[in-house]
């Protein structure tokens, strides 16, 4: 599976939504996150996202990360349609500490 981290915070680009075959985005106040039940892994996502946000689960440490999207992904609404990204997303964008200022 894919998930998104930490960085999608306060940025919320949502390029990825508008390429994902499966719908599987879920949209928070803040950022989304990737139902990893439903991501069918084809990758396509990873390389949309401007924050580079999208990781394969792949990577070293991942689980927490896994966990996290399945938590709000069972709690937050689908996202199928692109909108703006929040106002500060340029400068938010690599930001140390974003958890800081995610809400749920
Ligand atoms: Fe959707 Fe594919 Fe990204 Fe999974 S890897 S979230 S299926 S676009
Ligand atoms: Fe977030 Fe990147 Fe999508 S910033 S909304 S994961 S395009």
């Amino acid at each position: 599976t894919y998930i998104v981290n930490d960085n999608c915070i306060a940025c919320k680009y949502t390029d990825c939504v508008e390429v994902c075959p499966v719908d599987c985005f879920y949209e928070g106040e803040n950022m989304l996150v990737i139902h990893p039940d439903e991501c069918i892994d084809c990758g396509v996502c990873e390389p949309e996202c401007p924050a580079d946000a999208i990781r394969p689960d792949t990577e070293p440490d991942m689980e927490k990360w896994v966990e996290f999207n399945r938590k709000y992904s069972e709690m937050w609404p689908v996202i199928i349609t692109k909108k703006d990204p929040l106002p500060n997303a340029d400068d938010m964008d690599g930001k140390e500490g974003k958890m800081d200022l995610f809400s749920e």
